[in-house]
């Protein structure tokens, strides 16, 4: 079968990886696709831009493709899955309306607060001066959002008020994140340990994946400016079996009632972001509408299921009749990043080593790579992610972190403590 995978990022070259693995795909057309993923079996590239919905359905038509992923978030949120179901094609991703959960916060917030879905108190604004008032009344750390899409960075962790006051004035008065900030979310500071929890829906079952966590901060210890992920594991061990009960009892199955509810019933990745109280209580802190980045790339390590099987059930809403099984080793993941990122990236910096990370048993996933004649180099901000699998949680990320001291290129920046709540887990326990 003929698979069309949209995107080009580290998430995207996990999926590719897998779906070759299934004795039922027999090509993978990936747009735009990366040199890395390209280089995956039965994988080609396709020269269409993700937000090239007439183009990318004609493609699926034309070249008789059996089902069409989309991976990240912004073609979701403008409608490609509408463009597809209006065309009879099939495709596996939410339709905009219920993408919302992800492209806008304020609308997240609502749709919680409207089916009692635990999360953080919180206000809406448009307006400067009443969102400074507002502020008045707070007190630090508070967190700041801007509304709309932002690649995980339109986030502020305001550590003091002045903090919050100039994260107010970057999104309303400066639109330092154009229309995607001029709606903010002010937000009470949760406290607590972060998980990923991933379920597969087909818009009335849901299928949960194994547990994951990512660091979002840049910097080791947790601190400097939030990314898209620097680095993921799987399992969580934050996620006991009770609290997983507990998400699924009081947030995944609460939120997948409360689309059918909406009248915008969810189909793909429902992505959980979660704050765990020292109690075990879960406390959502974002909705994303399609796999994690970097979660996916340690999931799918560990996913023995044949992918597209159960993407297909997703598909046709039989998700009741299949199961998800899971290897019982740990994964890890390290994002190797550009030294400017998130605020910029790397171009054209040559990349050495990814050839002997491999040899090392670890799987890297590109995310921000490009082949000149030859030779990898760099392209974007997160340029790869060292995956590596162990018997537990110390094993992995010392696979990992082995593969990814094989790596450099000029200005590369690493978390070296990936998985250190995990790993501080393991000892006490
Ligand atoms: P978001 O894009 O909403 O997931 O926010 C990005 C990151 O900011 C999260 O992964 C958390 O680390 C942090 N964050 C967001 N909201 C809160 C909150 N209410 N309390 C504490 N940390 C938060
Ligand atoms: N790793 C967080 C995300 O994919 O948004």
């Amino acid at each position: 079968m003929h698979i069309l995978l949209i995107g080009n990022g580290g998430r995207e070259h996990a999926i590719a990886w897998k779906l070759a693995q299934s004795p039922l795909v027999t090509r993978i057309s990936v747009a735009p696709g990366s040199a890395g993923i390209a280089e995956e079996p039965l994988v080609e590239r396709v020269a269409l831009d993700i937000s090239d919905h007439a183009g990318l359905c004609n493609y699926a038509i034309e070249h008789d493709v059996h089902l069409t992923i989309v991976g990240p978030e912004v073609p979701l949120v403008a409608g490609i899955v509408d463009f597809f179901n209006n065309a009879s094609q099939r495709i596996i991703g939410p339709t905009a309306a219920a993408a919302q959960l992800e492209g806008s916060k304020a609308y997240a917030k609502e749709f919680m607060r409207r089916h009692a879905i635990p999360t953080a108190r919180y206000a809406t604004f448009t307006d400067a001066e009443q969102a400074h008032a507002y502020l008045q009344e707070q007190s630090a750390p508070i967190v700041i959002k801007a509304d709309g899409l932002a690649a995980g960075k339109g986030v502020v962790v305001a550590q003091s008020m002045a903090q919050a006051h100039a994260a107010v004035d970057a999104m309303l008065a400066d639109q330092a994140f154009g229309t995607a900030g001029s709606t903010v979310v002010i937000e009470e500071f949760l406290v607590g340990e972060e998980a990923s929890f991933i379920a597969l829906v087909d818009g009335k079952h849901c299928l949960p994946f194994a547990t994951s966590q990512d660091h979002k901060a840049r910097d080791e210890g947790d601190l400097g400016p939030n990314t898209g992920g620097m680095g993921a594991y799987s399992p969580a061990p934050v996620v006991t079996n009770e609290v997983q009960e507990h998400i699924m009892r009081d947030v995944v199955k609460p939120s997948v009632a409360g689309l059918i509810k909406d009248g915008t019933p969810f189909k793909g990745f429902l992505y959980v972001g979660l704050m765990i109280s020292d109690k075990g209580k879960a406390r959502v802190v974002e909705y994303n509408v399609r796999l994690g980045d970097p979660e996916t790339q340690p999931l799918l390590m560990r996913l023995e299921s044949d992918l597209l099987t159960l993407l297909d059930a997703a598909t046709d809403g039989t998700l009741d009749t299949v199961q998800a099984i899971w290897n019982d080793q740990s994964a890890l993941g390290i994002v190797l990043a550009a030294g400017d990122y998130p605020s910029s990236g790397s171009n054209g910096e040559a990349i050495s080593g990814i050839g002997k990370a491999e040899q090392l048993d670890c799987k890297v996933f590109h995310a921000g790579t490009d082949l000149v004649k030859d030779q990898y180099v760099t392209n974007g901000g997160r340029i790869v992610c060292v995956s590596a699998l162990g018997n537990d949680i110390t094993e992995a990320k010392q696979s990992a972190d082995n593969g990814a001291a094989q790596i450099s290129f000029a200005g590369m920046h690493y978390r070296r403590d990936i998985g250190y709540r995990a790993l501080a887990r393991l000892k006490s326990d």
